[in-house]
């Protein structure tokens, strides 16, 4: 594997394999590797011949109250990791190499930004996340990238900004990884000390919970967020928010009829945290 900092030396790499003949995968993330990221890797490096991980903490995305100090870094285990996955390339920029000075476009997809996350962290998040990945995309113009369904809004607004702008990359949403007791993996587990480790792991079944209610029949959105909710008010667990919504554009829905996106955001400890359960109700 090797560990490249510029756009050209990728560029340069990212030609080559492809005149013979390879296509190309892609996982942008941000480090602090975990199964969850690794598993990315693999789909990746099963369906391609040229595996690309950005590794890159997009100051663009964190508001100014949040984590961009603290986030885990630790550049030399995520080499490691990644090199056992068989990853090819580990780019890894500085901050200038992907803003310049001047730098001054910004991606802003409208509509499902302004819900759930979008609404809680403000609008620059989704625009720093559409912008870097877009930017990742001219980079290495992959065949495909490879996203966590953990992060739900986040898959919906990368596949807008692909179809809207007509960008010849396919998006693979890849299934949740849980710890064994069933909390999503999350770089900013780490931020959890024992006792909110615990707690934690609420968030799952309070979507287990709605899930459940929805296997028995249940379709009523209400309904169905109260019996979460109901879980997380045992914990001691206030949601930032805690909504059945519309899986592919995120409106509010007071009935399932379709495929339903139930999502929950939730400080515990010194950790926000989110996770997430698509229940099917479409044909
Ligand atoms: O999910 C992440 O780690 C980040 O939001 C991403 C997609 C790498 C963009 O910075």
């Amino acid at each position: 594997m090797r560990i490249l900092r510029t756009i050209a030396e990728v560029r340069a790499v990212v030609a080559d394999a492809r005149s013979g003949g390879a296509s190309v995968g892609l996982v942008p993330t941000m480090g602090a590797f975990h199964e969850g990221h690794l598993s990315l890797m693999r789909a990746a490096r099963d369906a391609h011949g040229l595996v690309v991980v950005s590794l890159f903490v997009n100051p663009t995305q964190f508001g100014q109250n949040e984590d961009l100090g603290s986030y885990p870094r630790d550049e030399e285990r995520d080499a490691a990791l990644a090199e056992a996955e068989g990853v090819d390339i580990l780019f890894a920029p500085e901050p200038a190499e992907i803003y310049p000075d001047g730098f001054a476009t910004t991606i802003h997809v409208e509509g499902v930004t302004d819900v759930l996350c979008g609404a809680r962290r403000g609008p620059h998040h989704f625009d720093g996340v559409a912008t870097v990945v877009t930017k990742l995309f001219g980079i290495v113009a992959p065949d495909a990238a490879y996203f966590g369904q953990k992060d739900a809004q986040q898959v919906l607004v990368v596949r807008r900004v692909v179809r809207d702008l007509n960008l010849p990359v396919e998006i693979v949403a890849c299934p949740i990884v849980r710890e064994s007791d069933g909390l999503a993996m999350s770089s900013r587990n780490a931020y959890l000390d024992a006792a909110a480790r615990r707690r934690a792991a609420a968030l799952n079944r309070a979507l287990a919970a709605g899930e459940a209610a929805f296997a028995g029949g249940e379709r009523d959105a209400a309904r169905i967020v109260r019996n979460a909710r109901a879980v997380l008010a045992d914990a001691g667990i206030e949601p930032e928010y805690l909504e059945l919504r519309d899986a592919v554009d995120l409106r509010e829905i007071a009935q399932i009829d379709g495929d339903a996106l139930l999502a929950v955001a939730a400080r515990v400890g010194a950790a926000r945290l989110i996770d997430n359960r698509i229940l099917r109700g479409g044909a």
